[in-house]
């Protein structure tokens, strides 16, 4: 079958890897709103009508069931999406419940990063209201990580000053999990475990997104039928470019978080 992966830019690509690598027989169409990115510090307006404009279209390559790999766009509209579209639609959002799980035995705070509109929506005050009954959670927004990534800023020294200017203020021997509540920040895992102390665990919810993907796509019973593992990068600047930049981030994932 055909499984649609819609995000801002080339962050959902974290995302698309992990599917491709778990369902590797199925199609895919990635769709990369080049025109608007970054969503995060947009007002929620607009990015309901840039999320809505480009699923539609997303809707004309034939997707059969969609991944929306933005923590941001899902926080926006998942739940029109679902309204609008008859086909399953898994949505993403920080992964704050498992991280809480995991740190209740340690006593140690829970760090989430997201981008300010992600952080600002009452869906992630409602989810840390409903799993987090100790206050452990705290939040730090990392609008200027998307642009580095989209501009493929991968310089180590920029990137560990800059992890380090924004922690600055955090006592870290008090966290055990980061959360990394956008799906531009993968692409960081490596350079900000090095700038994190050891005990840190860092976690995504990439794995988790696949999983459920997975588990939906047998539920309707939607794994078999046609299939041939092809991958067709789009984007809404429909900018060549841009497409050639996006084969290589799937390439470079591959080489280095497979
Ligand atoms: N990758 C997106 C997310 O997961 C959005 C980043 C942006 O466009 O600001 O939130």
């Amino acid at each position: 079958m055909t499984i649609g992966f819609f995000d801002s830019g080339i962050g959902g690509l974290t995302v698309l890897e992990e599917s491709m690598r778990r369902l590797p027989a199925q199609d895919y169409v990635y769709m990369a709103d080049t025109l608007h990115v970054p969503y995060g510090p947009k007002t929620q307006e607009e990015v309901r009508g840039y999320v809505l404009d480009a699923v539609e279209a997303m809707m004309g390559e034939g997707i059969e069931a969609l991944v929306v790999a933005c923590n941001t766009a899902t926080s926006i509209a998942v739940t029109e999406l679902r309204e609008r579209y008859d086909i399953p639609i898994v949505g993403m959002e920080p992964a704050v419940k498992p991280a809480v799980e995991m740190n209740r035995a340690t006593g140690k705070r829970v760090l989430v990063f997201a981008t300010p509109l992600t952080l600002s929506m009452p869906k992630y005050y409602a989810l840390v209201s409903r799993v987090d009954d100790e206050g452990i959670v705290d939040s730090l927004p990392l609008p200027e990580l998307v642009l580095y990534c989209e501009d493929l800023q991968f310089d180590k020294r920029i990137l560990e000053d800059y992890f380090r200017t924004k922690l600055a203020e955090y006592d870290l021997d008090r966290y055990g999990i980061v959360v990394l509540g956008c799906t531009h920040y993968p692409y960081y895992r490596n350079i900000l475990r090095e700038v994190l102390p050891p005990h840190i665990e860092i976690v995504d919810g990439n794995a988790g997104t696949i999983r459920r993907l997975a588990s939906l796509l047998s539920r309707y019973g939607v794994m078999s039928g046609r299939e041939s593992g092809q991958v067709k990068l789009m984007c809404t600047g429909n900018d060549p470019a841009y497409i050639v930049k996006m084969q290589n981030a799937l390439q470079w994932l591959r080489d280095n978080y497979s």
